[in-house]
């Protein structure tokens, strides 16, 4: 049975802590989704992150940081960029890819030379990392492919039995998993799109920067075509399609326009915010709760196509 813990007690902090430095592994909350965490340099711990998660072992982790001043000590080489972007991002929803030192497992960048890094900004997050003294390296804290969790229970609901703890610092205030920038190279890229936007490093760095988030890479697990699924059928309707595919399924249906509420009764209805910060941190809870309904399908409302919906119609994709 898996322990869960409150991070507003001292001594349950601790306790999260000495799991990790002893090689076990706990589910920890971040401003994006939860984390699955073990200390980075406990290969032990590492490889049970992969084990509880039925995570392939090429699929690199993110190493999570207390500061930018820690951050030499992973990598071969800090561009100036780096220093901008963190002085402006971090702490938060920005996860860098650099070239690793030899300080960094292999078991940690599945084989790679190079290492994704952020620094959190959840204050639990951030005491454990402070108290521990040492990085962790934490995948979303969900079954692989799974839907990412964005509150203790959806972990739990997942991974009970599996890992040793939850810090249940409650829920994710993001609720969308980082945008993942690669800095290995002088053209950067992004490879996962998130909360900070193209357009926000574009502007903060003054160059362009491609985003190859739709292209997938099967060992980005965030890549692959087919991840972040609900156990049951997904489909997006709009106007002209809802009433052919609502027929004759059991359907919940997470919408957010108003017309809805109006044209479609006798189902289970989700209602949405129709401003993408609000609508991103509830997705997964919303995707949690209509796929443990007695519904048989999920039916989500197609999403406006700008840039700030990029990163939710990037997950919903995935789903389809
Ligand atoms: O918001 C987040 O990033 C959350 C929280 C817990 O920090 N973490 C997260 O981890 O989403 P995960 O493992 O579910 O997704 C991380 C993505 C994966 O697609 C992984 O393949 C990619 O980052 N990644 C990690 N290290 C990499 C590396 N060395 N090279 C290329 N991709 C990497
Ligand atoms: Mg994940």
């Amino acid at each position: 049975m898996t322990k869960i813990l409150n991070p507003n007690l001292n001594s349950d902090l601790h306790e999260a802590v000495d799991i990790l430095k002893k090689g076990g592994v706990v589910a920890l909350p971040t401003e994006t989704v939860y984390g699955l965490a073990a200390d980075a340099s406990n290969e032990n711990g590492i490889r049970k992150i992969f084990y509880a998660k039925r995570r392939p072992a090429n699929h690199p982790l993110i190493l999570h940081i207390n500061s930018f001043d820690n951050l030499n000590k992973y990598v071969t080489n800090i561009p100036l960029c780096v220093e901008i972007l963190a002085k402006k991002f971090w702490p938060g929803p920005l996860t860098i890819l650099l070239s690793k030192s030899s300080f960094v497992s292999d078991l940690v960048t599945g084989g790679s030379d190079k290492v994704a890094i952020r620094v959190p900004s959840n204050k639990f997050f951030q005491k454990v990392l402070e108290m521990g003294d040492f990085g962790i390296v934490a995948p979303s804290a969900n079954l692989h492919k799974k839907l990412s969790p964005t509150k203790s229970e959806h972990v739990f609901r997942q991974l009970n039995g599996s890992i040793d703890a939850i810090l249940d610092g409650g829920s994710c205030k993001i609720g969308i998993e980082s945008t993942i920038v690669d800095c290995t190279s002088e053209n950067l890229k992004i490879l996962r799109s998130g909360p900070i936007l193209k357009n926000d490093l574009e502007m903060l760095l003054n160059i362009e920067i491609e985003d190859v988030s739709s292209s997938n890479h099967n060992n980005v697990s965030g890549s692959m075509k087919e991840h972040y699924k609900p156990n049951k059928y997904v489909y997006i309707f709009d106007k002209n399609s809802i009433k052919n595919i609502i027929d004759n399924k059991k359907s919940t249906i997470i919408f957010y326009s108003d017309y809805i509420d109006e044209s479609v009764k006798d189902f289970k209805k989700i209602r949405m915010s129709k401003d993408p910060l609000e609508y991103g941190r509830l997705i997964y809870s919303a995707l949690y709760e209509a796929d443990i309904d007695d519904s048989e399908i999920i039916l989500i409302e197609d999403l406006p196509k700008n840039e700030e919906w990029l990163a939710i119609n990037d997950r919903i994709r995935r789903m389809l």
